[in-house]
């Protein structure tokens, strides 16, 4: 890892700002793009829910991270040597050593993916009558915070909702909105206080250690404990090191020990930050340990496996440690910083600055004409992928829940979020994007909205079913054949 801990760039003659792939491929896998047609087929037969179409009708899938990343040539070879044994492993022992030696963290409870984590979590700590103020909810986080009867608290910045933006650390907490939450709830009714490094939900935005180190002496003072979900700690560790004065000459490794040793304990989805299924809890506080540990063998598996395969337990070891590779932890940030600024330079409503988990249009003004009610974010997703085959997520109201009355809570922002699993898509595949971006903006006035016809009562946008208002979906497939001719 030692040589690409500089900050080390290849910069063009040309003064292009183009990205650059520092890996080659070596495995591949065939892509099809169907015909308009059969793509306009495919999305009324997944019910306008991205979540369901089926993978062989997409050409870019673009929905996620989470367990589609490449992994390295030493995965893979370090997955043949895993030891298959139930209790014990000695593939075990050397994840045990890599959080150690990446996070500074020495127990570790494994878990079978990030969510789990935090249902053993929110199980233990935010009992009835208990906070847990964030500086965003992700959805699974809150579905358990809640299950478990605890309220979550967001207390993000002003920045943080505002799409345009140049702040760098947009998913810093609210200090007087953390202050004015103890307060409110008393310090003692804090379960913790959640940072959700890469913060999700609000555009893969990061937070600057500056903002870290407040919030924990808060907490210190006050006797609550500080939680970091790891899961898109790569990305955030990144941005500090090019964005934050005084880490341009840190290793990689330093600046993440002491983003943790600001934390009581952590956890993670090894989808997301290591590029295998799998995930855990990691503290240095036994007690803390100790709270939780029974619960693993009870949801997960035995202590030594929870639940993960010892194949994707040494994938992971390996993974972990190329956390501290800056060419592997550039690689995502680069290439959506290109569609962004791209997309941006042409007017295009995003997301700014740029994250590092995906490019997200923002619907809201893309198609200012759909009411929100019409869910305009799970509209454009459902319009992108007629138009493209590419395969966003909705991270909308349909993401959202209803109270008690029944009524759609609005969501804060209206996102397609088009992910950038680390490694996997060419520069020519984002440019295909950008242009396929340019011609539905273009043509945004066809889009009109949704309406469910089948609503399940919690997580509703993972298996929901959707039609859309009107005849929009044809009028589209009309324009792209006028436009495009026979092309795919
Ligand atoms: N925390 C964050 C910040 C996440 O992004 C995710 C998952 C989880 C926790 C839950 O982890 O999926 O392993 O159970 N994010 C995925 C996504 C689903 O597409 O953004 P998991």
């Amino acid at each position: 890892m030692e040589n690409s801990e500089q900050l080390k760039t290849v910069k063009f003659y040309s003064g292009d700002a183009t990205p650059l792939e520092m890996h080659k491929v070596r495995v591949v896998q065939k892509l099809n793009l169907l015909p308009i047609e059969e793509r306009r087929d495919c999305i009324y037969g997944a019910g306008f829910n991205t979540f369901l179409l089926m993978n062989k009708d997409v050409f870019l899938d673009m929905l996620t991270d989470s367990g589609t990343n490449a992994m390295s040539d030493n995965q893979v070879a370090a997955m043949s040597q895993a030891d298959d044994s139930y209790a014990g492993s000695a593939s075990y022992t050397r994840l045990e050593k890599a959080i150690n030696e990446v996070f500074g963290q020495k127990y570790f409870l494994p878990v079978h993916q990030g969510r789990a984590a935090e249902h053993i979590i929110a199980k233990v700590f935010a009992t009835p009558g208990k906070v847990v103020p964030m500086n965003y909810h992700f959805t699974t986080t809150k579905a358990h915070i809640e299950m478990a009867g605890g309220v979550v608290e967001e207390i993000y910045t002003d920045e943080a909702l505002k799409i345009k933006s140049d702040f760098p650390f947009k998913g810093n907490m609210s200090i007087p909105k953390l202050l004015n939450v103890i307060e409110k709830w008393g310090a003692e009714n804090v379960a913790y206080i959640r940072f959700e490094a890469g913060t999700n939900l609000i555009g893969g935005q990061p937070f600057s250690m500056a903002n870290l180190r407040e919030v924990s002496a808060i907490a210190k003072e006050h006797k609550i404990k500080v939680l970091m979900d790891t899961s898109l700690i790569s990305e955030n560790l990144y941005f500090i090191k090019i964005r934050e004065e005084g880490y341009q000459d840190k290793s990689l490794k330093d600046i993440m020990h002491e983003m943790l040793s600001y934390t009581d304990f952590s956890y993670f989805s090894g989808r997301k930050v290591s590029s295998t299924r799998g995930g855990g809890i990691c503290t240095n506080n036994l007690d803390i340990y100790m709270a939780m540990r029974d619960l693993v063998p009870l949801f997960e598996g035995f202590l030594t496996y929870g639940g993960m395969s010892v194949r994707e337990i040494e994938a992971m070891a390996v993974g972990l440690y190329e956390t501290l590779d800056f060419n592997v932890i550039s690689h995502s940030p680069t290439f959506i910083k290109y569609l962004v600024d791209t997309l941006d330079k042409k007017g295009i409503p995003v997301i700014t600055p740029a994250g590092g988990l995906g490019c997200h249009l923002d619907a809201k003004n893309f198609i200012d004409h759909v009411p929100q009610g019409q869910y305009p974010a799970g509209a454009l997703a459902a319009a992108l992928y007629v138009a493209s085959g590419i395969r966003g997520m909705e991270r909308g109201t349909i993401s959202s829940v209803r109270d008690a009355e029944g009524n759609d809570i609005l969501a804060d922002v209206e996102l397609l979020r088009l992910a950038f699993p680390r490694r996997v898509f060419t520069l020519s595949q984002v440019k295909y994007a950008e242009d396929r971006i340019l011609w539905l903006y273009e043509n945004r006035h066809l889009i009109g909205g949704l309406e469910w016809i089948e609503e399940p009562p919690v997580l509703r946008f993972f298996v929901g079913k959707l039609k859309p208002i009107g005849d929009w979906v044809e009028k589209l497939v009309a324009k792209f054949r006028e436009d495009f001719g026979d092309s795919l």
